[in-house]
């Protein structure tokens, strides 16, 4: 395939003809992305990734493809796959490989097979940074693709199952490079993690199904970053929430937010929605499932699709049937059926299209800064996980906050001698 300047980037997308759609679309994202925009004129003068590679394994979607831009403007080859078969938009896919000169291995609905030979290609392009949502690059270079480890610098990482996974290799001395935790920063978690998905789920659950949410009961189950979020939001839509957790810290929290907090095994027959948020594995099975009622709507909004155990749902159905193309109902042999929203893979972009782009900002200036900070610092770095520096953390939000008109107080001089001495207190 072409790109405007000519230069070929081999690239694998549904079909070049969308680009046009996926200009419109990625256009949109990037006016709502002030952040990040400031980030690529500043980075597209100092060219810190000049002559190197970046593969980023990214949920494909119009952010995602300033962020690409972005990097690209920094001097770097970018080459992007998908970190779901299902969050794919194909026409920004077809925009970033025809118009863009980045190499995207990405096509919605990929099967699995499929989903990891575009992680295989995207590598082609030897990187000196991954950048992961899920450690799914991370995963295949210290496993198939190790002739590769002598070119990385370092890594970064967008979401929570990722950052625990690399905790896990990392711990039992297999990282074999730096990776910065970006989803460990104050302007990634509190705000994404919250606020985007908060919304974007019920967005997801919404579009999927239509359904009133008000005066329905629906139970969460993971009262972390994510779950308070979406808690919030069906909340103030007029839902009765019930939260399930496994953490008294966390249980204690939701009870005092105002929630019902309940076992799993009893919120299962009081629920018409259900919602995993938890990074955890089988948080509903077959018992549940047998226990639901008819109608109950089912899905998931953590990484990975296997919070809710779909092999149980199969076993436990006779038959099944496709409606408004993301939901499977399962007709289940004692008589009630069960809707599976987005075959158990993140709602929020099976149905809807993510996060906004507002909060996307955020996320992905860390993204861009830590990359920065890896080819500047990661010589020095230990083969760990880092969280994101402080100063680009305070950075990021001082920005966010310029760009939203809003200003804070500084300390006096009195203020900073206060809180910086001992002695006072009466
Ligand atoms: N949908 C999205 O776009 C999106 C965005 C950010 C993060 N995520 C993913 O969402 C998941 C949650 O992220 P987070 O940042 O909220 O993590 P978190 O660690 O803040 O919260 C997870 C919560 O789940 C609880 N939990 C674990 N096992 C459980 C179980 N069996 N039953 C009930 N609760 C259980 C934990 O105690 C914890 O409170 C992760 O997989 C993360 O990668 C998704």
């Amino acid at each position: 395939m072409s790109g405007a300047s000519g230069v070929m980037v081999p690239s694998k997308v549904r079909n070049p003809s969308l680009a046009g759609k996926g200009r419109e679309r990625v256009d949109w994202a990037i006016e709502r992305m002030p952040v990040l925009a400031e980030l690529r004129r500043r980075l597209s003068k100092k060219k810190p990734f000049r002559g190197r590679s970046i593969t980023a394994c990214l949920h494909v979607t119009s952010e995602t493809a300033h962020l690409a831009l972005a990097l690209r403007d920094a001097g770097a080859r970018v080459t992007l796959c998908a970190s779901n078969p299902l969050s794919t938009q194909d026409d920004v896919a077809a925009y970033l490989s025809r118009d863009e000169n980045v190499g995207v291995y990405a096509i919605h609905g990929i099967d699995g097979k499929g989903y990891y030979d575009h992680i295989e290609s995207a590598l082609a392009v030897k990187p000196f940074i991954t950048m992961d949502d899920g450690a799914d690059t991370v995963t295949m270079i210290h496993t198939k693709r190790r002739d590769l480890l002598r070119g990385v610098i370092g890594g970064t990482e967008e979401t929570t199952t990722g950052v625990i996974r690399l905790r896990a290799m990392a711990a039992q001395g297999k990282l074999a490079y730096p990776v910065i935790a970006v989803n460990d920063s104050k302007t990634k978690y509190m705000f994404d993690n919250r606020y985007g998905t908060g919304q974007s789920t019920i967005d997801g659950i919404i579009r999927a199904t239509n359904i009133l949410l008000a005066g329905r009961v629906i139970v969460i189950a993971g009262y972390g970053w994510c779950g308070r979020g979406v808690a919030m939001r069906a909340k103030g839509l007029g839902a009765h929430v019930i939260i399930t957790e496994i953490d008294p810290h966390k249980a204690l929290e939701a009870t005092m937010d105002g929630f019902v907090v309940m076992p799993m095994p009893e919120a299962a027959k009081q629920g018409s929605v259900f919602i995993t948020l938890t990074g955890n594995c089988s948080v509903i099975r077959r018992e549940h499932f047998l226990a639901m009622k008819d109608g109950a709507i089912v899905c998931n909004s953590g990484h990975f699709n296997v919070e809710i155990d779909i092999d149980a749902l199969e076993s436990l159905a006779r038959s099944k049937r496709v409606f408004r193309e993301v939901v499977t109902q399962y007709n289940l042999r004692n008589g009630r059926r069960i809707m599976l929203l987005g075959e158990g893979r993140l709602v929020n972009l099976a149905a809807a299209e993510g996060h906004p782009a507002d909060v996307m900002d955020m996320s992905f200036a860390n993204q861009a800064l830590s990359a920065e900070y890896l080819a500047k610092k990661a010589r020095s770095l230990k083969k760990r996980v880092y969280v994101v520096p402080s100063f680009i953390d305070k950075e990021i939000a001082a920005l966010k906050m310029k760009s939203m008109g809003t200003k804070i107080d500084r300390l006096t001089p009195k203020q900073v001698k206060y809180l910086a001495s001992w002695e006072f207190g009466t």
